[in-house]
């Protein structure tokens, strides 16, 4: 059975053990069970994004990527840690170019999660998320911080690369301003 607030407990010891893989270890270990993430976050048929966590030292939530649907490159100015429990997440990374004025970024690096899954990005990470398959994807995010809120995040025009600041219904418009609380 997984528990939300067990889990909640695990993330912030394990986050306190700076530089260590627990915080890895903690997700891998609910992902490694999917059927007790569903049996108690949901199946859905649709996107849905929910915040099942949010705290000035925590946040975490349940994504469910509809099918094809994608993000604009996207920074976090957190700390995150992707577990898979369904489908899967290709993630590319971007570095931003060095002195351009538009704040333009290039690839550079990607990485394909399906279940059970689990990557963990350092603050400075930018990425795009695409779900690759025509099915639903299921993903924990967790993030060492009050992620919905903190300052100064940027997303990257599709087309052009160059920065602008983060509106989430711009990044991923499929989950938009759609956060629903648990
Ligand atoms: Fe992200």
């Amino acid at each position: 059975m997984f528990d939300i607030d067990r889990f909640a407990a695990d993330c912030r010891a394990a986050l306190a053990e700076r530089g260590s893989e627990a915080i890895r270890d903690v997700v891998r270990r609910a992902v490694s069970d999917p059927a007790a993430l569903i049996a108690a976050l949901g199946e859905h048929s649709g996107p849905h994004a929910a915040v099942l966590v949010r705290a000035p030292d925590l946040t975490i939530l349940n994504a469910v990527w509809g099918a094809r649907q994608w993000t604009l490159p996207h920074n976090h100015h957190h700390r995150a840690i992707i577990g898979m429990y369904g489908g899967g997440e290709d993630n590319i990374f971007w570095r931003r170019l060095a002195e351009d004025a538009k704040g333009r970024v290039e690839a550079a690096g990607a990485a394909s999660l399906r279940q059970g899954d689990v990557t963990a990005l350092g603050r400075d990470i930018i990425h795009s998320v695409t779900n690759p398959l025509d099915k639903m994807s299921y993903a924990i995010h967790v993030y060492d911080g009050d992620f919905l809120s903190a300052e100064g995040k940027s997303c990257w025009h599709a087309e052009t690369l160059c920065e602008m600041p983060y509106d989430a219904a711009s990044v991923s418009p499929a989950f938009g301003h759609a956060l629903t609380s648990r």
